[in-house]
């Protein structure tokens, strides 16, 4: 569903690289967290999945599509909530919603019935006809998670999703991501709660300085924590968190 081939950026002439050869493939029905220090390439990563920004080398997949020829088509088949949902202050909330339905063609019919369904779910509908800047951070975050998700789309793009959200928003959250992989769907997303990440993700990824230096599963991380701390004890009982502090360690 997102294969990223050997992406690398840069965003400068002679900078350093935020993002260093790249390759990760998700496939459909899987959550996918993506790990990493501060400034380890997240955002950039995410950035160029999306088309924002364009990589200067290798290429991105979304649905068997490259991001970057067929630009429209691909973003046709995805969802994206940005780490900071800065959305259109001066529309209300269901205006904003109806300019979504508009963008990704989501028919008039199905789009209230959809639309009716998720607000519910986020506890957004006292707030729907207010304007956009008087909401706070949760819920513009759910606001644009609703607009992502308008037009079902197979691929979700998340960029630390829970920041900012109340108990009750973030389990929400988490069983929304629940639902739309066991529909088929495919969750891409980013995160520092590596708690989250432990219980909902089938696989994950860690990268650090631009490069991916483990990925697979929790046990596939520990074997690799293993091969990189030749110690090793015990490791069978390591949380996502000391494996992570493990492979990062020395990096910095
Ligand atoms: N617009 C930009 N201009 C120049 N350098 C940038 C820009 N955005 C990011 N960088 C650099 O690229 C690297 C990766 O940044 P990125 O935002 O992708 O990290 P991140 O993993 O998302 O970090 P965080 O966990 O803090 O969100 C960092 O060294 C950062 O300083
Ligand atoms: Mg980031």
């Amino acid at each position: 569903m997102l294969r990223i081939e050997g992406v690398s950026k840069s965003y400068g002439k002679g900078s350093r690289r935020a993002v260093d050869d790249l390759t990760l493939h998700v496939g459909p029905g899987e959550i996918f967290g993506f790990l990493g220090p501060n400034g380890a390439g997240k955002t950039t990563t995410i950035k160029m999945i999306v088309g924002l920004l364009t990589a200067d080398s290798g290429r991105v997949l979304v649905d068997g599509c490259d991001i970057a020829k067929e630009a429209v088509w691909a973003k046709s088949r995805m969802g994206y909530v940005p780490d900071n949902p800065d959305l259109f202050d001066r529309l209300t909330g269901v205006e904003y919603l109806n300019f979504m339905g508009d963008v990704y063609g989501v028919q008039a019919a199905a789009r209230a019935e959809r639309i009716d369904s998720l607000l519910d779910m986020f506890e957004l509908k006292g707030a729907v006809r207010d304007l956009v800047a008087s909401y706070s951070h949760g819920m513009r975050q759910k606001l644009a998670l609703t607009g992502a998700l308008l037009s079902h789309p197979k691929l979700l793009v998340l960029d630390e999703p829970m920041v900012g959200l109340d108990p009750k928003s973030s389990h929400l959250f988490k069983e929304m991501m629940n639902r739309h992989c066991e529909e088929g769907g495919t969750v891409f997303f980013s995160t520092h709660i590596l708690e989250v990440a432990e219980k909902l993700c089938h696989r994950v990824g860690i990268i650090d300085h631009g490069k991916l230096i483990a990925r697979g599963t929790l046990d596939d991380l520990k074997r690799q924590a293993r091969a990189v701390n030749a110690a090793g004890g015990g490791s069978e009982r390591k949380t996502l968190e000391e494996l992570f502090l493990e492979l990062t360690e020395g990096e910095n």
